[in-house]
């Protein structure tokens, strides 16, 4: 169990991406990571909200839940959307597909540089098919030192 959870759900809408920015920068920066720590927080948090809404949402109401735990020694950010998939259709995580996304990365192409971005800048990046058939996506992010909170 971490030492404190917060959750939020926000529309998925774009506009609604920028205040959580703000929220986990500002945590971020009162739990003691540094100023280019916080910069990769923010833009990891950026890229995962950005697919859960453009990508894992079949509109604007359905919404998307982040889970922030802090704990001794890390930040976690869950990010869970509901998907637009049919019932029944596979879902897009699987080997061949995240390969494909993988080897289209190059600089002619606008598409695939948000996983490649939240994998480099996180301390561990993982992303499943959830119970609601959409994608979770859990990013950890680790203190330098060990902290000891006092919540
Ligand atoms: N939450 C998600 N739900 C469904 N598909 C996703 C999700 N996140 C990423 N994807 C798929 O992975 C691809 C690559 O994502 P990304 O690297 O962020 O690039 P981009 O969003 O610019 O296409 C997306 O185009 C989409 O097909
Ligand atoms: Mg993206």
């Amino acid at each position: 169990m971490a030492q404190a959870d917060i959750q939020l759900q926000i529309p998925s809408a774009a506009f609604y991406i920028e205040p959580v920015r703000a929220f986990v920068g500002n945590l971020a920066k009162s739990l003691g990571f540094s100023r280019k720590r916080v910069a990769d927080i923010q833009l990891v948090l950026d890229e995962v909200c950005s697919n859960a809404v453009h990508h894992g949402s079949v509109n604007a109401t359905v919404g998307v839940k982040l889970c922030i735990s802090i704990d001794t020694d890390t930040l976690e950010i869950l990010v869970r959307d509901t998907g637009t998939r049919h019932a029944g259709k596979k879902s897009w995580l699987t080997h061949e597909r995240l390969s494909e996304i993988e080897m289209n990365r190059s600089p002619n192409n606008e598409s695939g540089h948000g996983i490649f971005i939240a994998k480099s800048l996180s301390d561990m990046h993982e992303m499943k098919t959830n119970a609601s058939g959409g994608t979770d996506v859990r990013v950890v992010f680790r203190f330098l030192k060990p902290r000891d909170i006092e919540i």
